[in-house]
């Protein structure tokens, strides 16, 4: 190309480039914030059997998913998060897999999942899937090999204690009736090690050759082009072999234990180095265990482990300590939320990257559990939460249903639920004689499957979801709260998140903006500035079924251009703030 030519286009090429930076995020404005894509995404998880069914059995499957790409893709987020698709018996849904490199037959065949990757990304949304491989099934291949005989070449791909050792040293188990972890196997006369149920075997990763075979697992999906891992407990991995009495600075604290193994950070360098590096994807911890004192050894971007991971602080908060799963009568305390999520965005503000969340297929829905699902406040304090989720300096991800505002189901009977965890602390409650009413009261606000009902789409049968039985019941309320009805309501949950969705993508202030807490004392309102390259963002958060007013210093309101309200009739001042009001502020 001749000089000339050359300078013309290199002009056009910046003149372009200077239009488009108002509304573009590029990447020459990030500075000492590193971009990434994975930072500016919007994660969408999905559980899947409780999505779409497409075949009538009343399980959600990958043909459902194909059948809503369009709808996804609507949200406008840019990566969905799939629960285990994997060959699995399902005894603890798909989280205890049997082959790494089959889809469970439930949810459809390998074909169904390359029409499904290909649908996602022709419409620009990346897929991360789940990677569990602190366990298996006991009904995987190795498990079975391994179980068969003490010299089978398989028998150290898991934990084996021989009875001639004595019990081993107690651990805790979260879905065994009697929360214990150990095993025994009369075939070979030793205990096996399960930190899940007893269906949950845990995997050595000590052992070089388990290691192995899960990287070569890991390259299989991303040479079919997946986007990334959601790593399950992945903090668990590593094991004190010798298997201790606890140590006495864990008393009673087992998560804190299972998650300071004494080779994750190795091993976590290996995958790194063997699979991670060699393709443009992400990977995001289930940070259980994991405290501000070590998540950055996870994602500190200098040791080449992995990028994001998620604590689990804000979701026990309102939680009795040392009752798994039981929360305070007397609610959380919003001056302790705030805390909470300001240490967190504060750990990560100069390297590293945070995660936001509310809820998922783990936690009870979120507008139950930190906002109020009553009708006169469900619609309201979602979108309250949503604000809250998509103006936090983190990637958010984003549970399915909560962009509906859907609710827990609370069950009233122990048959309706079929999560194993629920099931087996209810015998747990019997065996200990406890009473079994209290257990299901608490169920009703705390229970997993109260997340994993199924999505509703319209007001005809099942909410849509299947033409058969479904799995678990749908909502009754799905005759008023569904996608179908919200679709044309310019004020529904569901426009209101896809209005968050596009301001966050054109602010990168709302990105990678600083985060500065104000009216840190305030019990009712959440306050926070988000400021970038001169610019400069105020959200207001009112989290009581109240009024409630903000008290944020010199900043001068005459200069604040509102820009979202989650009410949509205006005319009240400012700073005083109506129930679950929340507001986004452009300050001049
Ligand atoms: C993680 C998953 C949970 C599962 C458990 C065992 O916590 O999120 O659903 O039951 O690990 O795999």
């Amino acid at each position: 190309m001749k000089k000339t030519n050359y300078l013309i286009l290199l002009s056009i090429t910046m003149i372009i480039g200077f239009l488009s930076c108002s509304n573009e995020p590029t990447s020459k404005n990030t500075k000492a914030m590193d971009k990434k894509w994975w930072k500016e995404a919007v994660v969408y998880q999905i559980y899947p059997r409780s999505f779409k069914d497409s075949d009538g059995d009343g399980v959600g499957d990958l043909k459902g998913i194909i059948s809503k790409l369009d709808y996804i893709k609507s949200l406008g987020i840019d990566v969905v998060w799939l629960n285990p698709i994997f060959a699995s018996p399902n005894d603890d849904n798909g989280y205890d897999i049997s082959n790494y490199q089959d889809i469970m037959k439930e949810f459809g065949t390998m074909q169904d999942f390359d029409a499904m990757l290909k649908g996602m990304h022709e419409r620009g949304i990346k897929l991360v899937l789940d990677l569990v491989v602190n366990h298996s099934s006991d009904e995987h291949e190795w498990f079975k090999q391994s179980r068969s005989s003490r010299t089978n070449p398989y028998r150290n791909y898991y934990h084996w204690w021989p009875e001639e050792k004595g019990k081993p040293a107690r651990r805790f188990s979260y879905f065994d009736v009697n929360n214990d972890a150990w095993k025994y196997d009369s075939l070979t006369k030793s205990y096996y090690l399960h930190y899940f149920s007893v269906k949950q075997p845990d995997l050595n990763w000590e052992n070089k050759a388990v290691r192995d075979e899960v990287f070569k697992m890991m390259r299989f999906w991303f040479d079919k082009g997946i986007d990334g891992f959601r790593m399950d407990v992945i903090p668990f991995i590593s094991k004190d072999a010798t298997f201790p009495e606890l140590p006495a600075k864990y008393n009673g604290n087992y998560v804190a234990y299972y998650a300071n193994g004494p080779h994750n950070h190795e091993y976590l360098q290996e995958m790194n180095r063997e699979v991670l590096s060699k393709y443009d994807v992400m990977s995001v911890a289930e940070g259980a265990g994991a405290s501000l004192n070590t998540a950055m050894n996870f994602v500190d971007p200098d040791r080449k482990e992995l990028n994001m991971l998620y604590h689990f602080d804000g979701a026990l908060l309102g939680t009795l300590p040392n009752e798994y799963k039981t929360l305070d009568p007397k609610g959380y305390r919003l001056i302790d939320f705030k805390t909470v999520y300001s240490r967190w965005d504060s750990l990560f503000a100069q390297k590293g990257w945070g995660t936001i969340y509310l809820g998922n297929h783990d936690l009870p829905r979120m507008v139950t559990r930190w906002g109020n699902d009553s009708s006169e406040f469900r619609e309201l304090s979602s979108k309250m939460l949503t604000t809250f989720l998509l103006t936090m300096r983190a990637t958010p991800y984003y549970y399915f249903g909560d962009e509906l505002g859907m609710t827990n189901i609370k069950f009233d009977k122990i048959d309706d639920y079929r999560d194993i965890e629920t099931i087996n602390m209810y015998k747990n409650t019997i065996a200990q004689k406890g009473d079994p009413k209290k257990f299901i009261e608490n169920q009703k606000l705390t229970a997993r499957d109260n997340s994993r009902t199924p999505f509703q789409w319209d007001n005809s049968a099942n909410g849509g979801f299947t033409t058969g039985t479904p799995w678990l019941k749908v909502n009754p309320n799905y005759l008023t709260v569904n996608a179908a009805a919200q679709e044309n309501d310019p004020n529904s949950v569901l426009n209101y998140f896809r209005k968050l969705i596009n301001l966050r993508k054109k602010e990168f202030t709302l990105i990678y903006g600083k985060y500065t807490l104000l009216d840190k004392n305030n019990p009712d309102i959440y306050a926070y500035t988000r400021e970038f390259e001169g610019k400069k963002m105020l959200i207001l958060l009112n989290f009581r079924a109240k009024n409630a007013s903000a008290s944020i210093g010199n900043i001068d309101m005459n200069k604040a251009n509102l820009i979202v309200d989650n009410y949509s009739a205006e005319g009240v001042e400012s700073l005083n703030l109506r129930p679950y009001e929340a507001k986004i502020y452009e300050l001049k």
